[in-house]
């Protein structure tokens, strides 16, 4: 029996199941589950240092096992995602993908017109086509290989289709007895969105879209077209269609791509040719133009289905997980409907979340069960004396031991002062977002601390705004909340109150929105600096961002913050119970 016996227990049918869950495309990771329950949930990228990871996790899969404390062959079941034909080619041709990942993140000279390698012709051709027969069996021999590798063997596989993948991270970690689940991305699995009904703890499909009418195709295409990265730069169209002038619908030169009858969505055309319709709109006039007219569109499209969705089937509770969700504007419109009572969106919602998907389907499946209180905070950590010895040997740093709660007193000082500062604490977030574990933080009223972490520290461009961490107790006072539903982890945009605006310069986009982070007693100490920001300033609010650099994931290790910490000349770190200051910090 593979299963672990609980220790100081007797009764032998007493064990410990686990399952591994596993995702090898686009944000590769794994998660464990311990006895139904999230023990353990991290991206590769995060061990690679490549932003946005392809390869197999291994790295992720061997720290679930260490963090566990077990040895591999006490795992039980493994589930997996996505058969459809080109990601099992990619499975027994890794070198594809790799091609492809070094042409998306523009890693590679300009290909030429004749590079069969590098286009998106390829791309458009291979996706398309959905799970053929023997993609299964060929998907899952590759799958058991790898886990082989990582000493994982004689094990059963379940295999999980993509959507239902997505679908059950938003509905099992939603916390809705009844929802509609709702899923919507490039494409999987031959499909780019499903709608769910989950009610009686059961998930039930009630509709598929197809590839060819995928929403988040039109915008990774409009990215791409606007001169940025597909597939990681669809938050930044969104943030420089801000910058345009409004345009009626029917000015739109993009109104007629898509069409929403009932619960039907429809592209007027194939992927090759919306590609090439798209260029050469693009081409006459300024990107935030035509970022603005994608975004109107994807935001129509969206408020129109979704809403035809819900009086279909009568279930004013959604639940939403999907690339496409990673649209907080969009979202904001979604949380506005009428007939919408209360709102999720997981908070990995891209294909980074989908180890977790496959693995909860899997124990679904096998249990029953349908419910989890999910945590951002499952990854790696790491000890005081780890982070001490490391800091100790190195003479460029000088440090002092501070509690938690001393910690949370400096910090909110230092921020009051005008100073930024790292922010290192306990387990590392789960998903695309610093969520207090691996944040910089900020004033939230400092535009010349704003400019300086755009241009010297994150080096990002300067239409991109930060979004804000905000005491839970206070996001009333600072956002037009509607009450249906609280933001741990920002996946949806809120009006700030207009009285406001001019004290949270640095937190708020063009338009006024903001994407906060509401902080409560999941991350105790974070809550706290807040609570001292508010004795200082009078608001309980921060600018929080992630802990990286320019084109990397987000720090993991001790080593790497302290590296990132002198590439940036950053001054101030709080690290699990250490104040560190950089001498050569300014
Ligand atoms: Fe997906």
């Amino acid at each position: 029996m593979c299963a672990l016996l609980k220790r100081g227990a007797f009764d032998w049918t007493d064990v410990i199941m686990y399952t591994i869950g596993v995702w090898d495309g686009h944000d590769s990771g794994a998660v464990l589950l311990k006895d139904g329950e999230i023990a353990y949930a991290a991206n590769e990228e995060r061990f690679t240092k490549r932003k946005l990871e392809i390869n197999f996790p291994s790295n992720a899969i061997s720290a679930a096992i260490r963090n566990a404390g077990i040895k591999p062959t006490d795992i039980e079941r493994a589930a997996f995602t996505t058969t459809e034909f080109s990601k099992t080619i990619e499975r027994v041709f890794p070198i594809i993908k790799e091609n492809y990942y070094q042409f998306r993140r523009r890693k590679m000279l300009k290909p030429g017109p004749f590079d069969i390698k590098h286009n998106h012709w390829l791309k458009y051709a291979m996706t398309s086509i959905g799970p053929l027969p023997g993609c299964v069996a060929v998907s899952r021999a590759s799958i058991a290989k790898n886990l082989m590798k990582s000493g994982i063997g004689n094990i059963k596989i379940d295999t999980v289709e993509h959507h239902t993948a997505h679908a059950a991270t938003a509905a099992f970690t939603s916390g809705f007895d009844r929802a509609l689940v709702i899923t919507l991305d490039g494409v999987g699995d031959g499909l780019c969105g499903s709608v769910s009904t989950f009610e009686n703890k059961k998930l039930e499909r009630r509709l598929s879209i197809n590839a060819r009418d995928s929403l988040g195709m039109f915008f990774e295409q409009v990215t791409n077209i606007v001169g940025m990265r597909e597939l990681e730069d669809e938050g930044k169209v969104m943030a420089m269609a801000c910058y345009s002038y409004p345009f009626q619908q029917e000015e739109n030169k993009l109104h007629g791509f898509y069409d929403v009858t009932g619960t039907r969505i429809r592209a007027r055309y194939g992927w090759h040719k919306q590609y090439r319709m798209l260029e050469n709109i693009a081409w006459s006039m300024p990107r935030e133009q035509f970022s603005y007219m994608a975004q109107q569109i994807l935001e129509s499209c969206l408020v129109k289905f979704i809403s035809n969705c819900i009086d279909r089937y009568g279930i004013r509770n959604i639940a939403l997980a999907g690339g496409v969700f990673a649209n907080v504007k969009a979202n904001m419109l979604i949380r506005r409907m009428d007939n919408v009572d209360k709102w999720y969106v997981f908070p990995h919602m891209g294909d980074g979340g989908i180890a977790l998907g496959s693995a909860l389907y899997s124990e679904y499946l096998h249990t029953g069960k349908c419910s989890y209180k999910f945590s951002a905070y499952t990854g790696e950590s790491y000890t005081q004396d780890h982070t001490e010895q490391i800091v100790k040997s190195d003479r460029s740093l000088s440090y002092s031991l501070e509690t938690p709660m001393e910690q949370a007193a400096h910090a909110a000082e230092l921020i009051s002062k005008g100073n930024y500062l790292m922010w290192f604490q306990g387990r590392m977030e789960y998903g695309p977002r610093a969520l207090g574990d691996r944040s910089i933080i900020a004033p939230a009223d400092s535009e010349s601390v704003k400019e300086k972490l755009n241009l010297y520290v994150k080096k990002r461009e300067w239409y991109q705004p930060f979004a804000p961490s905000v005491l839970e107790s206070e996001v009333k006072n600072i956002v037009e909340y509607d009450g249906k539903g609280y933001d741990r982890y920002m996946t949806m945009a809120y009006m700030v109150k207009k009285d406001l605006r001019d004290k949270l310069k640095s937190v708020i986009h063009i338009d006024g929105s903001a994407r906060p982070q509401m902080v409560g007693a999941e991350n105790p100490t974070y809550m706290e600096l807040l609570k001292k920001v508010r004795k200082e300033t009078g608001l309980g609010i921060v600018l929080n961002t992630s802990f990286n650099l320019h084109g990397f994931p987000i720090v993991m290790t001790p080593e790497d913050a302290i590296a990132t910490m002198k590439a940036t000349k950053t001054r101030y770190m709080f690290m699990n119970n250490l104040f560190i200051t950089n001498k050569a910090g300014v």
